[in-house]
């Protein structure tokens, strides 16, 4: 590729040569200038077409550190050199940092190493915009994966808001089947939406736990309508069918990428700490806080409403039950405080008022 070197020297003899080298043992094209206010006014300076220059120290009018100061603020990626008497020598030293200076080369010069420098001048400068390409595609390409993830995030979104939707109307459909469990999730997934802002929960990890809270059973709709709605107690057989219906709901949902953050609070609504809830016997840690408050919220919910089997229990009863289960080590203890705090509070009376 063909660069472009402006020579700035007030003697012609000096640019005419230095011109003649450049064009024969370099083939670049060479801007000449005999003085430094007319190259600092050159359009190819100006357009940033210049890609080294070559400019005498000691010139009439203006010297070359100011020159080279003046033109690299024109055209900054401009690499530059100084051409420089041996009396000169210091003040070209000086200079380096003051305007970024390449290389010095002494007058008088030998060809070849000037041609050197000016080659690697050019190389440096090749180099450098090579550096800024690839950093301008790095930008672009960063730039596309930025808007493309936003994308993705809203496109997300939408699927999410249409499958939760879609499936809330089935969760609908399956309490129901149950006028005992009417307004269950609606008020499971309140709870657990006041528990977990409580609890300080980010906002992802809030509407992953409220999605849940509101499809946490739809597993149910596998079940048969005499376990879910039978009067009494559940025979063995009866309660292991019932206890599918967590991973039913896993089941049904896994299809669907936008909501996998949920599909781990609805398998695990029902374990228990101490290892001996259902379906997978998880222990302590192993169970996540969103398991957590909705196995809280859903045992509380149970009891402080009418179930087939039972009468409403009240509101002691039920806090004393939870206590218990807190005790036995099969409840999150701090879980269970959040809800007491939030019923002592009248935060959650609106929610209350719905449970019969
Ligand atoms: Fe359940």
């Amino acid at each position: 590729m063909s660069r472009t070197i402006m020579i700035v020297d007030d003697e012609p003899m000096i640019t005419t040569t230095l011109a003649t080298l450049i064009r024969l043992m370099m083939k670049q094209d060479v801007s000449v200038f005999n003085d430094p206010r007319e190259a600092l006014r050159s359009e190819l300076l100006l357009a940033g077409d210049i890609d080294l220059i070559l400019s005498d120290f000691l010139m009439p009018g203006m010297n070359g550190v100011e020159f080279l100061r003046r033109a690299k603020e024109l055209s900054p990626n401009a690499i530059a050199v100084m051409l420089t008497g041996y009396a000169d020598k210091e003040n070209a030293i000086r200079s380096i940092n003051e305007v970024g200076l390449y290389y010095y080369i002494e007058k008088p010069w030998d060809n070849a190493s000037l041609v050197r420098i000016l080659q690697n001048g050019l190389e440096k400068r090749d180099m450098e915009e090579r550096e800024k390409h690839q950093r301008q595609e790095l930008e672009v390409s960063n730039d596309k994966i930025i808007r493309l993830y936003e994308r993705l995030q809203q496109d997300y979104s939408t699927e999410r808001k249409q499958a939760v939707g879609i499936l809330s109307l089935l969760a609908d459909a399956v309490e129901a089947h149950d006028q005992y469990s009417i307004g269950h999730v609606y008020r499971v997934s309140s709870f657990c939406r006041l528990i977990g802002q409580k609890m300080d929960l980010s906002p992802e990890r809030l509407e992953t736990l409220f999605i849940a809270g509101e499809l946490h059973d739809i597993g149910k709709v596998a079940t048969s309508d005499l376990i879910l709605t039978k009067p009494g107690k559940l025979t063995q057989e009866e309660f292991e069918i019932m206890k599918r219906h967590s991973a039913e709901g896993e089941k049904l949902l896994k299809p669907l990428a936008s909501l996998k953050e949920c599909l781990d609070p609805i398998r695990h609504h029902h374990e228990k700490l101490d290892g001996s809830g259902y379906p997978d016997g998880l222990k302590g840690d192993g169970i996540s806080l969103e398991s957590r408050i909705l196995s809280v919220v859903d045992i509380f919910d149970a009891l402080h409403t009418t179930r087939p089997y039972r009468g409403k229990l009240s509101m002691e009863q039920a806090r004393g039950i939870l206590s218990e289960e807190c005790e036995r080590g099969q409840l999150d203890a701090e879980v269970v405080d959040v809800l007491f705090s939030v019923l002592d509070s009248g935060e959650a009376d609106a929610i209350l008022a719905l449970m019969r």
